[in-house]
């Protein structure tokens, strides 16, 4: 039996809605097919957003879409994305495949879609190959209420008030695609560019988030910290001038040569990709250290803006358009990463799996009027418990379990909140292929009335497909006896289980 203890007295931090965020870019069949089909369309929208995927993600409490990239912002230039449809801009998409876009999605759609959505935005910014006049006046359109060039080109664009930019991203891999630089030069670039990201409102101020490190480039992370702090000895209320650094981590079962299938894995991959994904635990302990030093009151968020799995693309399929299926070992990396995000939630204030519709590791696939929801889908929704929670002291007895010395995993994940009627929340995943758990959740000194619990589990590369949607989906679990303070449940193998707690 294993031993899982929670304290529900001791309070750890706010879980951030944002921690359970979403990526999506000009990418493939992310946007154009995925989720705009355009008002002409067969396929049921409005105003030109799918219907069946926007009810999915409000379903699923989707909290925040960061757009319009990844590599394609740094290539994007916004006013070719705005006016008459007909007489926008043609662009080649350089990065994904060389496709030609109409640019027929633009800064309206995306405002409009989140509006659709109920959720924030966070705006990508163009420093790769735009300029500082181009950002700011991308600001000034989005967000000045009042007289002035870019607002009154919005307003002869059809849209009189001004939109909310929850976040804004002052580029994107810096240290890549987005212009190959040095974290010294990055963090010169990136003090200048900010400056004319102009708060209009001060009620809604932007959050601004600056280009942080590829994985484990620790480095990246110490000098831009130290260059942004530097000469704010007056001001360190500046923080930095950011409020947030990004972090890009994938998870590949091998490397980026050969990533390895998303289907029709062995158990041996099924470890290696745990393992690769569980990295994540060092990257936000080593990351939020450096971060510490600087910022020991965690003001700045570490923003964890693209995550997940990155598998060879299906066969058949264009290879720049990263489409890959999502299984049962998708939902596990799902669980884990949710669960350590909780388990961060003071540094981590955002976090933005890769990708929204059709893109790496998706929470729905589309075919034509199709649509399906992966088995990530079904994890992000169970999660969406967590979301404003406060995260509680919690602690379980684990053993290692995996096919090779160098691959071993901790054979469970877990994280635990409360939400603001009281209800305890536990997520718990079973990381093993063929064992199954017993399992004792103790909630220290509390007497437990009532649980409900839903589960997602399958063998480990069962996955949904167009002929047969809903091979993997949540179901509800009802397994579990109460006494006292305390529950216990067998966790079968290969599942993320969600139990609701009143006390
Ligand atoms: O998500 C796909 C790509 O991965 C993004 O465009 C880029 O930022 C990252 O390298």
């Amino acid at each position: 039996m294993y031993r899982h203890i929670i304290n529900p007295e001791k309070k750890k931090g706010h879980i951030n809605p944002e921690i359970q965020g979403h990526f999506s870019e000009h990418l493939g069949r992310c946007i154009y097919e995925g989720i705009y089909v355009g008002e002409n369309s067969d396929i049921p929208n409005k105003n030109g957003m799918r219907t069946d995927v926007v009810e999915a993600l409000k379903e699923m409490k989707i909290p925040v879409l960061r757009w319009p990239g990844g590599c394609f912002a740094d290539e994007y230039h916004w006013m070719d994305g705005i006016g008459e449809k007909a007489s926008r801009k043609k662009m080649i998409n350089t990065n994904w495949g060389g496709v030609v876009e109409d640019n027929s999605f633009g800064t309206h759609e995306f405002m409009e879609l989140c509006e659709q959505l109920g959720c924030k935005t966070y705006i990508n910014g163009n420093v790769g190959s735009g300029t500082v006049r181009e950002m700011s006046e991308w600001v000034e359109y989005m967000t000045f209420d009042g007289v002035s060039p870019m607002a009154d080109l919005r307003k002869k664009n059809g849209h009189e008030k001004p939109w909310t930019v929850d976040y804004f991203g002052v580029g994107n891999e810096s240290w890549g695609c987005g212009g190959n630089m040095l974290p010294e030069y990055y963090a010169d670039i990136f003090r200048h560019y900010q400056t004319f990201v102009r708060n209009y409102n001060p009620d809604k101020k932007i959050k601004k988030i600056a280009v942080g490190p590829s994985d484990k480039d620790y480095n990246w992370t110490e000098v831009l910290l130290n260059k942004c702090f530097m000469g704010q000895g007056k001001f360190p209320q500046n923080y930095g001038y950011m409020n947030g650094l990004s972090l890009h981590y994938y998870t590949l079962p091998y490397d980026w040569d050969r990533k390895g299938a998303a289907t029709g894995f062995n158990e041996k991959e099924w470890y290696m990709t745990l393992n690769k994904t569980l990295f994540m635990e060092e990257l936000l302990t080593k990351h939020s250290a450096i971060m510490d030093r600087y910022d020991p009151e965690n003001k700045i968020g570490l923003i964890v803006d693209e995550w997940g799995t990155w598998y060879d693309v299906e066969e058949g399929t264009n290879p720049g358009f990263l489409y890959q299926q999502n299984t049962m070992r998708d939902a596990l990396v799902a669980g884990i990463n949710l669960n350590l995000f909780n388990k961060h939630c003071k540094r981590v204030h955002m976090a933005n799996i890769a990708q929204l519709v059709n893109v790496l590791q998706a929470v729905i696939l589309t075919e034509g009027a199709e649509m399906l929801k992966t088995p990530t889908y079904h994890v992000f929704k169970m999660y969406s418990a967590h979301q404003d929670n406060e995260l509680i002291e919690s602690s379980i007895d684990t053993k290692q379990i995996g096919l090779e010395d160098s691959y071993m995993v901790p054979n469970l994940s877990e994280s635990v909140s409360v939400d603001r009627d009281g209800r305890v929340h536990i997520t718990i995943a079973n990381l093993s292929v063929s064992e199954d758990y017993e399992i004792e959740s103790t909630l220290l000194g509390k007497e437990i009335k009532a649980v409900n619990g839903e589960i997602i589990t399958g063998k480990m590369d069962a996955h949904n497909t167009f002929e047969n949607k809903e091979t993997v989906k949540l179901v509800s679990f009802d397994a579990v006896s109460i006494k006292g303070d305390k529950l216990n449940y067998v966790l079968p193998a290969c599942s993320v289980l969600h139990i609701e707690v009143t006390l």
